[in-house]
């Protein structure tokens, strides 16, 4: 066991508040649900145990519509804002009312294979899995309520991509008033050049403030919702979770596999419509302006960690953005004006796309882009320490640090995981 291997270890004890992992000390004291995904899978190459109680504590905020919230808020904290009082979701344990990545399914299915306790993974999965099964109708109904195979998202936070510049046009016609006073905790841990702006904060509010007005009801947020984008990375992630969950059920609910088969070949077909050609990439789509969001960005690879797409088309445009950048995978080409190597998701390289990139390029057969992510991952985490991101330019840690899934990621790509052994 190497000291890195015990630090990353660490961090996820340091951040660990009972059963649940917050991302990182003050700036995010809850339990956010895509994290704790990433964070499941790196408490399982050590302590599958603490990953089964990961998810369970994630799943104590799944809704009875079968929604699993953004963030869980299971004990007070003043550090961050908006809290529970600005969501007003009345939800017990507290939650937000917004969804994020799916990634709960592939990190089950991960623990499942990862647990060394057979017996221990077989309850725990069969207990879990008709919660994955009721979270992925309510992504189809709620979201896709006109059978497209593409889900939408209604708020950036939702993409977990807050400022991504493939926003920037759809937000645009968000208004910046609020009912709800802004009193932002991030800048006061962070500094605030790596952060939104104050008007991206404004209409990420107005929207917050619109869907609790809607009473949270997930038909009634649909209709009313000034933003309403096809995420790319949203539904590659949800692609490959549906791929995930049929594998589940298949062992544990055969009865749902043919409909999860039905969601996985209408969603094929759809994200794969969503490749444009000219960019050698896949473009995120407004579904209010009924447009491709023409900005280059590092979700626009992530249809490889679904199986769609072509590796080796995709592999060249990484290499292209790599010619003016020195470490994969920036989250938006430098080439492009709105690229930002410090500011959150307008530059930065984040740990966890890569590590979906890696894993989907390596699955494609593009051995050497794969080799090149998980490399410079290593390199910047070993280099930087467990950074919430990185500047692609210069491989300086950015963000908050001591970060869960920086950690969670280190220990993945270690591969000190235990072998699968589930077969699931
Ligand atoms: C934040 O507060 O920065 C989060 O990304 C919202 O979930």
């Amino acid at each position: 066991m190497t000291t890195d291997i015990d630090a990353a270890r660490e961090v996820l004890a340091a951040n660990d508040r009972g059963g649940y992992t917050v991302p990182t000390a003050r700036l995010y004291p809850f339990q956010w649900n895509w994290d704790s995904a990433f964070v499941a899978m790196g408490w399982a190459s050590f302590d599958a145990a603490r990953a089964w109680r990961e998810i369970e504590r994630l799943l104590e905020g799944q809704w009875e519509d079968g929604r699993i919230p953004h963030i869980i808020f299971h004990a007070p904290a003043d550090t961050y804002f908006p809290g529970p009082d600005v969501w007003g979701t009345h939800h017990a344990p507290p939650t937000s009312g917004i969804v994020q990545p799916p990634v709960l399914a592939t990190a089950v299915r991960a623990v499942f294979a990862a647990d060394p306790d057979r017996a221990r993974a077989e309850g725990r999965t069969a207990a879990i899995v008709p919660a994955l099964l009721r979270n992925h109708a309510w992504w189809h109904a709620a979201r896709d309520p006109l059978v497209t195979g593409l889900v939408a998202i209604l708020h950036p936070w939702e993409s977990g991509m807050d400022n991504s510049p493939a926003w920037d046009a759809p937000l645009a016609r968000v208004p910046t008033t609020t009912t709800t006073a802004i009193v932002r905790r991030d800048t006061g841990h962070v500094d605030p050049q790596m952060r939104p702006r104050a008007e991206d904060y404004q209409r990420f509010i107005h929207l917050v403030d619109a869907y609790r007005a809607a009473g949270w009801d997930a038909g009634r947020m649909y209709a009313a919702a000034p933003f309403r984008v096809a995420d790319v990375a949203t539904n590659a992630i949800l692609l490959r979770a549906e791929r995930d969950l049929l594998s589940l059920a298949e062992r544990f609910a055969p009865a749902q596999s043919r409909a999860i088969d039905e969601r996985i070949v209408r969603m094929e077909r759809a994200l794969g419509g969503l490749w444009n050609e000219a960019r050698g990439l896949f473009l995120s789509r407004d579904l209010v302006a009924g447009a491709a969001l023409d900005v280059a960005t590092s979700a626009g690879f992530l249809p490889v960690w679904a199986g769609v797409g072509d590796g080796a088309h995709l592999a060249a445009t990484l290499a292209r953005w790599l010619t003016h950048a020195r470490f994969a995978v920036p989250s938006t080409d430098p080439a492009e004006p709105s690229f930002e190597p410090l500011r959150y998701w307008r530059g930065p390289v984040w740990a966890v796309v890569n590590w979906m990139l890696a894993e989907g390029f390596a699955a494609a057969g593009e051995v050497a882009s794969a080799q090149r992510i998980r490399n410079d991952t290593q390199a910047l985490i070993g280099g930087a320490g467990f950074a919430e991101y990185f500047d692609p330019l210069t491989g300086a840690g950015a963000g908050g640090n001591r970060f869960s899934w920086t950690a969670a990621i280190a220990l993945l790509l270690s591969g000190t995981s235990r072998p699968h052994r589930g077969g699931a």
